[in-house]
């Protein structure tokens, strides 16, 4: 990997893992989704990047794929158990990382988020060039279930190429005997997610986050010059064009936007994540979003 490109995604790295420390002090009981969310996105641009996707702030049985909307009212309350995933772009080349905490910390599902954390941090220790994918997922599936809780088998982690944040592999949180590799010079993220309850989700309803479909992205408007091939949130829309909401309904009616379902635990059991970006050379790993 040439060194320029290494640096601007261990600069990413860096953004994406201050905005992650940086938003979970910002959860407390009554705080406003979209205050965390538009805080943790302005310091990445305050540090020179921008967002690889909007701040996801995903709660309980919900696994992934919420952002709150303009004048979002939700708040965080005790006993609440977010997932916060973030990530950051240097020149398109991307960052993410995602942590688990529990609003006001009464300590209830501590052993939900440590498994996610510790199974990643296996997961780290085993991972070399040309390992198979089925080897994480496996480890991953060894430290959660030793917590007494499931992988979540219908998501996992995936590839990263520059303004693409979900390339072609996949690395799932089990076992699931794919035997494709991990190739040297890749850059992946790896994500377990771990349940409660049955360890499968499904899709919801919207959570306001949108990816532009095709492959328009030669198109003159703005929205095509600002969003490219990144997700984007239904409020950055707003500095586009003032009618965005009427703007994106077009867009939607017309199939030129695709919009995310909220991931949800299928039985509705909590979901705790952990995630970190890495870099796999062909003589080193290295964690772009860990110190
Ligand atoms: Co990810």
């Amino acid at each position: 990997m040439e060194t320029d490109v290494k640096n601007k995604y261990l600069e990413a790295g860096r953004i994406g893992r201050e905005a992650l420390e940086y938003a979970q002090t910002l959860i407390e009981p009554g705080t406003l989704f979209i205050d965390v969310a538009e805080k943790a996105e302005q310091f990445i641009r305050n540090q020179g990047g921008k967002p690889s996707f909007p701040v996801n702030l995903s709660i309980n049985n919900e696994a992934a794929h919420y952002t709150p909307s303009f004048g979002d009212t939700k708040t965080f309350k005790t006993g609440d158990v977010v997932k916060v995933d973030i990530g950051a772009q240097v020149d398109g080349y991307l960052s993410d990382n995602a942590a688990t905490v529990e609003v006001g910390e009464s300590g209830k599902h501590s052993d939900l988020i440590d498994c996610t954390r510790e199974a990643l941090n296996a997961a780290l220790k085993v991972l070399r060039p040309m390992i198979a994918v089925r080897r994480i997922g496996a480890e991953i599936e060894k430290v959660v279930s030793s917590f007494g809780f499931k992988p979540v088998r219908n998501l996992g982690g995936h590839g990263i190429n520059r303004y693409d944040l979900h390339s072609s592999i996949f690395i799932p949180n089990y076992d699931d005997g794919n035997a494709s590799m991990i190739k040297p010079d890749s850059v992946i993220a790896i994500e377990p997610f771990a349940s409660s309850g049955i360890g499968m989700i499904h899709n919801g309803p919207g959570g306001n986050i949108y990816i532009l479909s095709g492959t328009k992205i030669d198109r003159e408007e703005e929205i095509y010059k600002n969003f490219n091939t990144i997700p984007f949130a239904e409020r950055w829309l707003a500095s586009v064009d003032p009618n965005y909401r009427k703007y994106l309904k077009k867009m939607m009616f017309r199939r030129e936007v695709s919009h995310f379902a909220i991931l949800r635990e299928h039985s509705g059991a909590f979901i705790s994540q952990a995630e970190h970006t890495i870099i796999v050379l062909s003589d080193d790993i290295i964690v772009t979003t860990r110190k």
